[in-house]
């Protein structure tokens, strides 16, 4: 199969790669990275997450970063919102899309969200018809579609079932995790065929770990199957604080390099973004975990 012409690239840096920082971080530099982000030209950018202060501390912030952003236009600011007090309060920083959060596996789903797989499709019912009350888009995610912390192995009929329920619930987009990064290409492909059976492809993204240094490959084979929306960390920042051990996203910087030398288009300036990526590493204390990244600033 073809490779798609261009990718439309999803940034959750700000939250899926700070939310495990055991250091409190500055709503100044999360700021900071958002609008430098803008500036590489990322056109969507998950900037906070409206979750429970207790469970995830660092995105404790929410409302100040989101309202205190520069939104440049063209550009999608989101956050997640795991129940109606989440969107409630998202809806007042003015957000024009946020994303729901379940999982293929019934374990993981008890300690991210601490209730069952069919509990948060319930959860999630009133946060979209909310939602579109106040013409907001919806994103949902599926966690563990390619194995979970707990459970293991994780069948694709689940992954594929969990999905079509949050599509038909009205997400228009599922992007889905491979939280653990222990995906490999051929189970990566196998996950998407029995996905887009129920959900057309381009309703889909891949949102996948590098835990076990197979994010890019695994990319590379969804993509020959027709997956044209890609997530991704710069600097390949970030982990899950209920998936022990895990590490960031594939790092964006990778992804952009990749992507250029296939020729697909992603409207992104990869120097920028890699001098973004060397500066929030930086500025936080981190290793840069872009190989890109780190060999453009050699240069
Ligand atoms: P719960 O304890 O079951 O909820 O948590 P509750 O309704 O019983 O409320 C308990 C307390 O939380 C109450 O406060 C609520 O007010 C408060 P208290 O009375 O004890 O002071 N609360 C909230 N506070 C702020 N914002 C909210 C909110 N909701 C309740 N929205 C809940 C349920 C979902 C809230 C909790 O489990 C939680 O916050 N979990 C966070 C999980 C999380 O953020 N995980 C990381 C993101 S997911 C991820 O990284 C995976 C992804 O990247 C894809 C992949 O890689 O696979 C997306
Ligand atoms: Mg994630």
């Amino acid at each position: 199969m073809a490779f798609p012409q261009s990718v439309r690239l999803v940034e959750v840096g700000p939250r899926d790669g700070l939310q495990n920082e055991p250091e409190p971080i500055g709503t100044a530099t999360k700021l900071e990275l958002i609008d430098r982000l803008g500036a590489a030209g990322i056109r969507h950018i998950e900037a906070a997450s409206f979750v429970s202060p207790k469970w995830v501390p660092q995105m404790a912030d929410h409302r100040e970063v989101m309202t205190g952003l520069t939104r440049r236009p063209g550009v999608t600011y989101s956050a997640l919102t795991p129940n109606l007090k989440g969107l409630e309060a998202a809806l007042e920083c003015g957000v024009e899309e946020v994303a729901v959060f379940g999982a293929a596996s019934e374990t993981f789903s008890q300690k991210n969200i601490n209730c069952s797989i069919a509990e948060s499709l319930q959860r999630f019912e009133p946060v979209l018809e909310r939602a579109k009350e106040a013409n907001v888009r919806v994103r949902g995610y599926v966690s563990c579609v390619l194995g979970c912390p707990y459970e293991g192995e994780i069948a694709p009929a689940k992954v594929a079932e969990v999905s079509k329920a949050l599509f038909e619930m009205g997400c228009y987009e599922v992007s889905l995790g491979d939280t653990i990064g222990t995906g490999t290409p051929l189970k990566a492909k196998r996950m998407i065929e029995a996905v887009s059976r129920d959900i057309p492809m381009e309703k889909l993204a891949a949102h996948f770990h590098d835990t076990y240094g197979q994010a890019l490959v695994n990319l590379y084979a969804v993509l020959e199957e027709g997956i044209a929306v890609i997530d991704n960390s710069v600097a390949g920042l970030g982990g899950c604080p209920y998936a022990k051990g895990a590490s960031g996203n594939v790092a964006s910087e990778d992804v952009v390099y990749l992507l250029d030398g296939l020729g697909i288009e992603t409207g992104i300036d990869l120097d920028k973004l890699a001098g973004t990526g060397t500066w929030i590493t930086q500025a936080i204390g981190r290793p840069n975990r872009s190989k890109v990244g780190v060999a453009l600033a050699a240069k």
